[in-house]
């Protein structure tokens, strides 16, 4: 099989690529990523000699058209994909969300390639803490920021051209993951880093919201799985029963480190911030037969947070530059 992989240098993409090459030798992989702020290639070491790597967006119609042409299966994780970014500078993710997934499927389009689409639960906005509902893939759209509207508008085009013009596409929407190579920006990685640093963890308001947390190479077999026996025109909810607060997360990263558990800052909340995210992956475990395998949060934490300090060199140069962003919202 020969498979083009969009992002496949940013955070999700790269743990992809080193998971398919370790464990699929017969698929030939190529990288496409615009290598922005969020993308690394020194993320793609030891496997650069096994794949190709193409630098370029998903929103060049020619480069697309060529790539497209030469493969069997596109898996699309390119996106701008930070909620604070998004609130400060909206065109961006307009740019690669909606228009970079249009040239995609133009491309899958006229060459009758394979499609799946990367994307997110925040697309079904939030949830209230005590509502006894997950979201499924019955419920409606209705994002809150413009990164999630964004990834919602780009689902909505791939459904429109699975109907209308019979592209061979699935989607996935899946909860907050996390894992190594995840960009400082993040909340998980920016608390890891900060508390290697010896600064206190910076928690939006009250730290009561919860996301839905799923280690990534979870979330990548999951996308295996679709590839490999998903249902064209499908929409596959991935999550792994990972709910937990802000502040319980901050809490056992401290505790991870030896701090008091309440030793933190509460900085400025984000602006629309959802409160609560929970997945039903029933539809993929039942039909697909997926399990996760990463259960144990807390472990997953130590081994990620085991992960930060042996790689300082991979997060170092950028943490400076988040820190001061940050600063500018007082968060
Ligand atoms: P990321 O920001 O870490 O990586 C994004 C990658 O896309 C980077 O390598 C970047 O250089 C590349 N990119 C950006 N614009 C591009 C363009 N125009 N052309 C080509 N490449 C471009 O993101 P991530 O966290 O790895 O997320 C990957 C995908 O998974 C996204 O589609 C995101 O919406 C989705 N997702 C993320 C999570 C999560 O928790 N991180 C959860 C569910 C879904
Ligand atoms: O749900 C899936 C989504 O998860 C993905 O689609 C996004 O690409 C991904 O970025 C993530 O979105 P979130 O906004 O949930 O993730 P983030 O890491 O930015 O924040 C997680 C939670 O932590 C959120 O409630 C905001 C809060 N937070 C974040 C930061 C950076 C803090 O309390 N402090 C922080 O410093």
């Amino acid at each position: 099989m020969r498979l083009l992989v969009t992002g496949g240098a940013g955070f999700i993409g790269a743990n992809f690529v080193h998971q398919t090459v370790r464990e699929r030798p017969d698929v030939a992989v190529t990288v496409l990523d615009a290598l922005t702020y969020a993308g690394d290639r020194s993320s793609l070491v030891g496997v650069e000699d096994a794949i190709a790597f193409v630098e370029g967006s998903v929103a060049d119609a020619g480069l697309v058209d060529r790539l497209v042409g030469e493969t069997d299966v596109v898996v699309h994780f390119a996106a701008e994909s930070h909620n604070d970014n998004s609130l400060a500078d909206p065109w961006p993710f307009v740019q690669t969300n909606l228009v970079g997934t249009f040239t995609l499927l133009e491309a899958v389009r006229r060459h009758g390639v394979r499609f799946h689409h990367i994307s997110t639960d925040e697309v079904y906005g939030d949830l209230e803490l005590d509502d006894p509902a997950k979201f499924t893939p019955d419920t409606p759209y209705d994002p809150s920021s413009p990164y999630s509207s964004t990834k919602a508008g780009s689902d909505l085009l791939v459904r429109a051209w699975v109907r209308s013009f019979g592209v061979r596409a699935t989607i996935s929407n899946c909860s907050n993951n996390y894992g190594p190579y995840q960009h400082v920006e993040k909340f998980i990685p920016r608390q890891v880093t900060n508390l290697i640093d010896g600064v206190r963890p910076r928690l939006y308001g009250a730290g009561l919201n919860v996301r839905d947390w799923i280690h990534v190479a979870d979330h990548n077999a999951a996308v295996w799985a679709i590839i490999d026996r998903g249902r064209v025109g499908e929409t596959y909810l991935i999550g792994a029963d990972g709910e937990t607060s802000n502040l319980d997360v901050v809490r056992t990263l401290s505790e991870v480190f030896g701090r008091d558990a309440d030793d933190f800052d509460q900085v400025a909340d984000r602006p629309g911030h959802d409160l609560r995210y929970a997945i039903d992956a029933s539809k993929l475990r039942d039909e697909l037969g997926w399990t996760p395998r990463f259960t144990d949060f807390r472990a997953g934490l130590e081994a990620t947070v085991e992960w930060y300090r042996r790689n300082e060199a991979w997060w170092r140069p950028a943490k400076a530059a988040v820190e001061a962003k940050y600063a500018k919202t007082g968060q």
